[in-house]
């Protein structure tokens, strides 16, 4: 079997597009711009990408943009007086504090400072519980696209036995939540697990968020089964450069899979869109509008 390629690329294209029209309807309806703030500390090159990538697609899709760049020793008390005066601007409607913050801050009490309304990246620990006892929460994006690429490749996912591999609190834990609150039999697996592969091999829905270059192969997966790529791991090429791979070995992957993500190009793409999603989710939600369909669980 040659899997379907499930392109991330266009599907994050489209739900671009449905923020733009949601956030034109505020705009002319109600003159309510969407803001989403971005805070940035220190200067970690991967994160100063994702952060100009960001910006620019919010402001592609007519929200405001607010970025916030501090000094790599800013101290915690300055760090949790900005969030203070963010949570506290109406033109606000979203933060994201980038992380991994540098060392010296605590990132569970920066991130739990958040407005929980204002939470767009689902990391405050009442939307954890929220999403965790299914009641309306903010939903982690990379958990929240790939939900989104599921269900329009399967429609209903119910009774799927689903492997998650990794339990990060940005993407396994909230993964698993979300593919359980869709009726499937969830398994969250990690480097601990015994014979992976053989667990991973039961699995319709292999989640792979691992970090590791190309560990799972071909073999490892029941032949029909959708899988899902959510690493993004950058390694060497035999004659010289770089290139961007998944947690999968794609060739091997695609040749039993019924479908896959690619890396790029697959999940990467819906995670700052599902992020212009949230952020437009927690504008109607604050200003008591009804939220578009289809951006949200
Ligand atoms: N760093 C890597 N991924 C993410 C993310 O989804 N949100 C935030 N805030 N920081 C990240």
């Amino acid at each position: 079997m040659t899997a379907t390629v499930i392109d991330g690329k266009a599907f994050a294209a489209k739900v671009r597009g449905q923020v733009a029209k949601g956030v034109a309807k505020l705009q002319e309806e109600q003159g309510i711009i969407p803001g989403l703030a971005v805070v940035l500390v220190g200067e970690d090159p991967a994160s100063q990408v994702y952060v100009r990538s960001k910006g620019k697609m919010t402001a592609e899709v007519g929200m405001k943009s607010i970025e916030h760049k501090l000094d790599v020793q800013t101290s915690e008390a300055d760090l949790l007086a900005l969030i203070d005066q963010l949570n506290n601007d109406p033109a606000v409607h979203g933060i994201l504090v980038q992380l991994p913050l540098p060392d010296h801050l605590d990132s569970d009490l920066v991130i739990n400072s958040i407005d929980p309304a204002k939470d767009v990246d689902g990391f405050h620990i009442s939307n954890v519980g929220l999403l965790g006892t299914g009641q309306k929460s903010m939903v982690p994006c990379t958990p929240l696209g790939s939900l989104m690429m599921l269900r329009d490749h399967h429609g209903s996912l119910s009774g799927m036995n689903a492997v998650v591999i990794g339990r990060s609190n940005i993407v396994g834990k909230p993964m698993a939540q979300l593919l359980l609150g869709d009726s499937c039999t969830v398994t969250i697996a990690h480097s601990r697990t015994q014979d992976l592969e053989a667990v991973v091999r039961q699995a319709d829905i292999v989640v792979a968020a691992v970090g590791r270059p190309q560990m799972v192969t071909g073999n490892w997966i029941k032949p029909g089964a959708t899988v899902i790529d959510v690493g993004i791991n950058r390694i060497d090429k035999p004659d010289g450069g770089t290139r961007l791979v998944g947690d999968c070995d794609y060739e091997s992957c695609a040749a039993v899979a019924g479908a896959i993500t690619p890396v790029p190009g697959g999940v990467g793409p819906m995670t700052i869109a599902c992020l212009l999603a949230n952020t437009l989710t927690a504008c109607c939600r604050a200003n008591g509008l009804a939220e578009p369909e289809g951006l949200t669980v």
